[in-house]
């Protein structure tokens, strides 16, 4: 990213988290996205490792995840503050818009062997609600296959910690696995999302 559009993104950052961004007419879906792209990049695919992409995800994914962060109930560092800039109605707007765009995962760097480890852990673990090694979006379970490494590695930290509340049913498999593995089986997971294309 260069200067120019960092600055504007650490501007619209800005202004969104104040009071939401101000429109003469009613806004179109690509247009509320448009405040979106200084951090979640264009259309969604973050060019940042610690912003989650978020082109793709199920709308129900997004609605979910906007809601939590408006009321309150879904930990973050920034996106509290955004989200309550937006109405219910141009959250389900954007949600339409980011779910209908094209996911394109990043190269990163991962261990191979260890991304290998992971996937039999994914299988074994994860892959009932994070179908297709965690790139279907029928279970409104988030995108993880591409998904990038530093944001996974927060979020499980957030998830392990209880900062994050994770559904029933995946506390109950990621225990399996620390117990099983501890925070190497983990890391192991993370690669394997990494690696992913
Ligand atoms: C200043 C940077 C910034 C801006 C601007 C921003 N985001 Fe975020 N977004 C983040 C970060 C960082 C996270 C991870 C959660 C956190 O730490 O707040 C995130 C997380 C999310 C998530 C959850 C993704 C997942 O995989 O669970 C969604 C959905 C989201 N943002 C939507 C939006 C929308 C819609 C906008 C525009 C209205 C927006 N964001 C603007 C930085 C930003
Ligand atoms: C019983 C179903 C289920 C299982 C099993 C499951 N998950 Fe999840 N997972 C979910 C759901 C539902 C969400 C969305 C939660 C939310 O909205 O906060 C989620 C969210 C996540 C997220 C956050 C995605 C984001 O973009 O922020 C990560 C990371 C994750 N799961 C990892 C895992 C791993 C690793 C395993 C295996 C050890 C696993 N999950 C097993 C259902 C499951």
């Amino acid at each position: 990213m260069n200067y120019k559009r960092r600055l504007q993104g650490i501007m619209i950052a800005g202004s969104v988290a104040l009071a939401g961004p101000v429109f003469a007419e009613t806004p179109s879906a690509a247009m509320l996205g448009n405040t979106c792209a200084g951090c979640h990049g264009t259309h969604g695919n973050s060019q940042g490792p610690a912003t989650p992409t978020i082109a793709g995800v199920s709308s129900e994914y997004f609605i979910d995840a906007m809601m939590g962060y408006k009321n309150g109930d879904r930990a973050a560092t920034i996106m509290d503050r955004i989200a309550k800039g937006y109405t219910d109605e141009e959250i389900k707007l954007m949600a339409e818009f980011f779910s209908t765009q094209k996911m394109e995962r990043p190269e990163q760097k991962v261990d191979a062997a260890l991304a290998k480890k992971g996937m039999k852990m994914h299988e074994k673990y994860c892959e009932k609600c994070h179908a297709d090694g965690g790139r279907s979006t029928e279970d409104d379970a988030g995108m993880l296959a591409g998904q990038w490494t530093p944001y996974l590695h927060f979020t499980m930290s957030d998830f392990m910690s209880g900062k994050r509340e994770m559904p029933k049913k995946m506390k109950k498999k990621v225990e399996e696995l620390q117990a099983k593995g501890g925070d190497a089986a983990i890391e192991a997971l993370i690669h394997y999302y990494g690696s992913q294309k």
